[in-house]
């Protein structure tokens, strides 16, 4: 798989740029490292899901940048845009959104034709695809497993950028192939009884919460280190 994959250098990146500020590249590490201590070395490819309560809460950034911190640390590592809805991992890195994931999941064989090698970042990506009309069912379908059967002989980590909790239920259904989710949570944009719904909605489909992941903008305005973002981590549960 890896020799014909198509290599591509970010032109436009707006997820992982250099520029994100040294006390968020640390905390990213951290996340990392955490993530790392919560998967046993027995299997082979873990599949971590990155949520949400609402939209907008920064899980496109954590998901990128977490795939970036592992590939740093020699893993090999697939982040999938799962949100076919609203996709924007290809948006944020400056390449086009199709062929990806959807295509893969109506017909198209070829996987290599859906994943980007970042020769620049060391992980691959596989964009979301043209907007299908029944996202869920896609995202819940025998073929989405087979698929990940498939590409988990290839990864060390498959990171899947998934669609907020509270709005659709995509992150649920694929509660089933998940290892666990990371849950991002900005300061100010969810209120606490939708945070508790979306825990509740998380533990009645037996979804495993890795941890979770306090985005804060503040963090940006009071560290001396910080140019672009900031982001803070909060009590990190282990698995
Ligand atoms: N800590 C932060 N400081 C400033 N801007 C941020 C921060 N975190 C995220 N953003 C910005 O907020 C917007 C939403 O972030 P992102 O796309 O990662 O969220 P998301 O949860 O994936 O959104 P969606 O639900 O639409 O997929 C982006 O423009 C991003 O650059
Ligand atoms: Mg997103």
């Amino acid at each position: 798989m890896a020799k014909k994959k198509k290599s591509y250098y970010t032109k436009n990146d707006k997820a992982t740029a250099s520029g994100i500020s040294f006390a968020a590249k640390e905390a990213y590490n951290l996340l990392r490292t955490n993530l790392f201590f919560s998967f046993s070395d027995d299997v082979k490819c873990h599949v971590i899901g990155v949520t949400s309560t609402i939209s907008s809460e920064g899980k496109s950034l954590t998901s990128a940048n977490t795939a970036m911190a592992m590939a740093e640390a020699g893993k090999r590592v697939l982040l999938i845009d799962s949100d076919m809805r609203l996709p924007t991992i290809h948006k944020k890195l400056g390449f086009k959104a199709a062929p990806g994931l959807s295509n893969l999941l109506v017909g198209m064989n070829d996987v290599e034709k859906a994943i980007y090698r970042l020769e620049d970042k060391g992980f691959d990506v596989m964009p979301a695809g043209n907007t299908p009309p029944n996202p869920t069912e896609l995202l819940g379908s025998a073929r989405m497993e087979k698929l990940l059967n498939g590409l988990s002989a290839h990864y060390d980590y498959i990171i899947i950028d998934l669609p907020p909790v509270t709005i659709v239920s995509d992150a649920l259904v694929a509660s089933k192939y998940l290892s666990g989710v990371v849950f991002v949570v900005r300061g100010g944009r969810a209120t606490t009884s939708e945070l508790a719904e979306a825990m509740r909605q998380l533990e009645f489909s037996n979804v495993k919460v890795l941890g979770f992941v306090y985005n804060s903008a503040e963090g940006a305005k009071n560290n001396n280190y910080s140019r672009k973002y900031s982001k803070s981590y909060g009590r990190y549960y282990g698995a």
